[in-house]
């Protein structure tokens, strides 16, 4: 059997990782600022998130959702203390596309309705109703195409309540800064402005915070800097700093009938076990405070730097807007520098390191890309 070929492939071959820096089968070490793709919360490898696995592996991996799950109810109370929502709920699943399908879903049988706002370069994951309600034509297959789903222009407040007084709306799913499409930041008042037509028409805000979460922004959801509360937040990647664990942390408003949502592998033990060692450290070493300074620092940095169109982005998720002729600087970035980062279409560069990356790996970062600016 061969792979399915769905990636393109960078002649790479990782074998080890710790804390910002990976390492190839070569023995190349690289600085890791793109955590295969937001995923690298604590850094490659911590000690305590590696015995905290270990030490549950010995006990039990796995059982069913059909019993009690000590370890569930753990993390909903450090989640609920660390993102400052005590008052939600939790419902654990495995990826960032199926929090967004059980989100749209929930706000769906929370008010009967069918139609979801979504927004231009808007992306929430593959399976069939994320997928629809991303801005990807290419991605979604004929058996997801939908009318449920209207595209908005992002921060259009005119457009958005235009739309609420033309449809029923059943929920409006929004990334606090949108990865995928390349850092895009929704403002303060647009967020405001759904929070309360939301409230006016009994509509769902879903605040997907699948790549912006987590702390990456420099707050806990990229949401809370505009002081708006969510009904549901997804969450994925750097929930289990690798290992497949997400959820969706869910207003008291919204009851729970029994059935209505499930999942074989979600919740398990060792995922618990992950998504808490995460929490643990995330806590215990302040890594969202980190993420605010560094972040701060490397988009200051950048601003002074020439030929970039473009620095946007809060805390540890920056996007480098750069033109045309400067399309090789993220392949340079990685072969001559031996530094990972992300991209966006056409010439985004894009910032996901680990919330603990330090001043000094920052500063590797800054002096490699002057060079290539210059
Ligand atoms: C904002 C956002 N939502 C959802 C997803 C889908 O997550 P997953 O790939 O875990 O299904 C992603 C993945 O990149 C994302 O960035």
């Amino acid at each position: 059997m061969i792979l399915f070929d769905v990636y393109p492939l960078n002649d790479i071959t990782i074998v080890k990782g710790e804390g910002s820096y990976v390492w190839d089968d070569k023995g190349q070490k690289y600085l890791d600022l793109y955590g295969g793709h937001a995923v690298i919360s604590i850094g490659h490898t911590h000690p305590h998130y590696v015995k905290r696995l270990e030490d549950q592996l010995h006990k039990v991996g796995f059982y069913s959702n059909s019993i009690k799950i000590p370890l569930q109810v753990e993390l909903a109370e450090k989640l609920g203390k660390v993102s400052g929502k005590e008052d939600y709920q939790l419902f654990l699943c495995n990826s960032g596309a199926e929090a967004n399908e059980n989100a749209l879903k929930l706000a769906s049988f929370y008010n009967g309705r069918k139609k979801i706002i979504a927004f231009k370069k808007a992306f929430h994951g593959r399976t069939s109703l994320a997928v629809s309600a991303t801005d990807n034509p290419s991605i979604i297959a004929p058996v997801n195409e939908t009318t449920n789903v209207i595209f908005l222009p992002l921060n259009d407040e005119a457009a958005l309540e235009q739309c609420f007084k033309e449809n029923e709306i059943s929920s409006v799913i929004i990334e606090g800064i949108q990865g995928v499409g390349g850092i895009h930041v929704a403002s303060d008042s647009f967020l405001r402005k759904i929070r309360s037509l939301c409230d006016e028409y009994n509509a769902v805000y879903i605040a997907d915070s699948v790549q912006c979460g987590y702390g990456r922004s420099g707050m806990f959801y990229s949401h809370d800097h505009s002081g708006v509360q969510a009904d549901i937040y997804t969450m994925a990647k750097g929930m289990g700093n690798g290992f497949p664990v997400a959820g969706i942390s869910i207003s008291p408003k919204i009851h729970s009938k029994h059935f209505m949502l499930g999942t074989t592998f979600g919740g398990n033990h060792l995922a618990c076990a992950a998504a808490l060692a995460v929490l643990e450290i995330i806590e215990q070493d302040e890594l969202i405070k980190n993420a605010a300074e560094v972040g701060d620092y490397l988009v200051t940095e950048l601003k002074k730097l020439p030929r970039i169109k473009e620095v946007r982005g809060k805390g540890l998720m920056i996007g480098i807007d750069l033109p045309e002729d400067l399309k090789d600087v993220k392949k340079n970035l990685l072969f001559k520098h031996r530094i990972f980062t992300g991209e966006s279409k056409p010439y985004v560069i894009r910032l996901l390191p680990a919330l603990n990356i330090t001043k000094t790996e920052a500063d590797i970062f800054l002096q490699a890309i002057k060079t290539e600016l210059s």
